[in-house]
């Protein structure tokens, strides 16, 4: 594959993601164009990427090989949408979480590009053949779902339209590797991609068991936190299994399997997450972190700031 250093990613939509996008990229090596349709907007993610990028030098935290002055060079805004795509190969959308407004991004950026641009959407929870339907040319259409705060989190799901052409995986496979990420491939489009499903699996037991009275917040908290988290950083579920048992994996199924299937067969229903377990849950977190700004601010930074640590440890 021809290298893509140095080529030009269009990041549109500079709220959250699209912020965090534009310095993943840059951390490569890529020239970045910021556009959003908010005047303004734009040029404030400047301001606020500068202030990052500068922060993480001083911090010893700035990924990639430039320095934070030469991947700011490498930046810019535009109000202007097509003058935001001129010479991009590679469009990463980031508008609102909306199928609307996807829908009429997609459409106005087919008109202004080349066959060959790469379209890519952020949807966290979108399909594919939903977010591209308005695409007239949908075999180099692909969602690159991040994981908040991509900075630090290096995970990308890439999961293919039904039309998506082989290449076109292969392109932003090659891309997230070459920035850094961590790219995983779905082969298919299904509801909450990989990620959110296990998220999902894991939110409706932990619900299920404090709603039940078995344990309470705080303490099905630390069952993932001091238990499975730990090593969940490091090895995924399967890789567990496998060194889990003496013999590894086929040890591990004779010895667990009975066990597994037995407790399986317990689990209950979705969760309505309403009513007065919802309002017994609410109560018990807020009593051990209040729902006030002030609060959550404090918590939000000590997450980035242990998973700037664990990110640290995992290089
Ligand atoms: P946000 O609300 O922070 O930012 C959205 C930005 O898009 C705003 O700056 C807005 O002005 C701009 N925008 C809206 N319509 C536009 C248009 N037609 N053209 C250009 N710009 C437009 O949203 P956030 O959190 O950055 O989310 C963006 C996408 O990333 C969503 O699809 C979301 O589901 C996905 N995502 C979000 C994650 C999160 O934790 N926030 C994690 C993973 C994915």
């Amino acid at each position: 594959m021809t290298s893509l250093k140095g080529k030009i990613i269009t990041v549109v939509g500079s709220g959250l993601i699209g912020r965090s996008w534009a310095m993943v990229f840059l951390s490569g090596g890529y020239k970045v164009k910021i556009y959003d349709n908010e005047p303004g907007q734009a040029s404030g993610a400047i301001t606020e990427i500068r202030k990052q990028i500068e922060e993480l030098q001083r911090a010893k935290m700035l990924r990639g090989n430039l320095t934070a002055a030469q991947q700011l060079s490498l930046l810019s805004s535009h109000d202007d949408l097509q003058q935001a795509l001129e010479g991009a190969f590679f469009v990463q959308e980031c508008v609102f979480e909306d199928l609307e407004a996807k829908h009429s991004v997609f459409h106005e950026v087919e008109n202004l590009v080349t066959e060959s641009v790469i379209l890519s959407s952020s949807t966290s929870c979108l399909m594919p053949s939903n977010v591209f339907s308005c695409v007239q040319n949908r075999t180099r259409c692909i969602i690159s779902h991040p994981v908040n705060p991509p900075y630090y989190v290096r995970l990308v799901e890439l999961v293919p339209h039904p039309e998506t052409l082989p290449a076109v995986m292969d392109v932003a496979y090659s891309l997230m590797t070459d920035v850094g990420q961590a790219p995983v491939r779905l082969s298919k489009e299904i509801d909450g991609f990989a990620l959110n499903r296990v998220q999902y699996a894991i939110i409706a037991e932990s619900w299920r068991l404090v709603q039940d009275g078995v344990i309470s917040v705080k303490d099905i908290d630390l069952v993932m936190s001091e238990g499975l988290g730990m090593r969940y950083a490091f090895i995924g579920p399967i890789e567990t299994m496998h060194l889990n048992a003496p013999e590894g994996m086929e040890d591990y199924l004779q010895r667990y399997t009975e066990g597994m299937k037995r407790v399986l067969n317990t689990f209950g229903p979705v969760p309505d997450f309403s009513g007065e377990p919802a309002a017994r849950i609410v109560k018990e977190i807020c009593e051990l972190i209040p729902a006030e700004q002030q609060h959550l601010t404090v918590r939000r930074e000590r997450r980035d700031q242990l998973l700037m640590e664990l990110a640290k440890l995992k290089k």
